[in-house]
């Protein structure tokens, strides 16, 4: 069994979860889960990812609004995500981004409320969680331009692009993709991270690995994606676990 995992980016708030949420979470400590950053979607959500964090000494929140909710945030949103980030354990702004995939917000609307929680987390001075799905020539104009502390999770760029963000000095999220059939370029990325830049994480109860893929996913699933990784580093997969999760605490200044 593996120990000392860190997952990165995770959405227990799901209502995926809402059948047998509290059992899990108690258990996943006895699972060799070490940390979890629970990443909010919205005010509301980020607000549920503190009470979790209240509740459980190893779940950490991010609190952001995601460029798929941006669209139907309320007029006082930042007011509130404010006050959320200054939760004691509040460790990043986050899930935000673009997402010109799947465009649920006008684009318009998703750059500025990225642009916003950009400049909201360099004040704050705390690091970001990006989502970037299609829009990678926006996402790296507004990176480039704030140069933040944070990560690109669920990476699904190329090794140049990898390269470019990890120059800037963030970090590339690494999860279940990896593992899919199509899966050439995370694959690549995988292999191109610089180790001290490199994080594992769920994206759960979405992107659950092969040979679970489509089912529900939660942080039990990380050493799948751990074990092919550890393969194409040529390294273990518990000796890159507890690389990336010394890291993700360097990240999130969690201890
Ligand atoms: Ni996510």
């Amino acid at each position: 069994m593996f120990t000392n995992i860190f997952d990165t980016h995770a959405h227990y708030h799901d209502r995926q979860f809402d059948g047998d949420r509290d059992t899990l979470l108690a258990e996943l400590p006895s699972a060799g889960i070490f940390r979890v950053v629970n990443c909010g979607t919205d005010t509301s959500t980020s607000r549920t990812c503190c009470e979790y964090a209240d509740q459980y000494d190893y779940i950490y929140a991010a609190c952001g609004v995601h460029p798929h909710d941006c669209g139907a945030a309320e007029e006082d949103w930042e007011e509130t995500l404010r006050e959320l980030l200054s939760h004691k354990k509040s460790v990043a702004v986050g899930e935000i981004g673009l997402d010109y995939q799947y465009d649920f917000s006008p684009r318009e609307t998703q750059k500025r409320f990225f642009e916003r929680q950009l400049q909201l987390a360099k004040e704050l001075d705390l690091p970001v969680i990006i989502h970037d799905r299609e829009a990678h020539a926006d996402t790296w104009e507004l990176l480039q331009k704030y140069a933040p502390k944070g990560v690109v999770h669920c990476f699904s760029g190329s090794v140049e692009m990898a390269r470019d963000v990890v120059d800037l000095g963030m970090y590339i999220g690494l999860g279940g993709a990896v593992t899919f059939k199509n899966a050439r370029k995370p694959v690549e990325v995988a292999k191109f991270v610089p180790e001290d830049r490199l994080l594992l994480e769920t994206d759960c109860p979405y992107m659950a690995p092969v040979p679970y893929r489509g089912k529900r996913c939660d942080s039990r699933l990380i050493p799948c994606a751990a074990e092919l990784i550890a393969q194409v580093r040529g390294t273990d997969p518990q000796t890159l676990i507890d690389r990336t999760t010394e890291n993700a605490k360097t990240l999130f200044q969690i201890h």
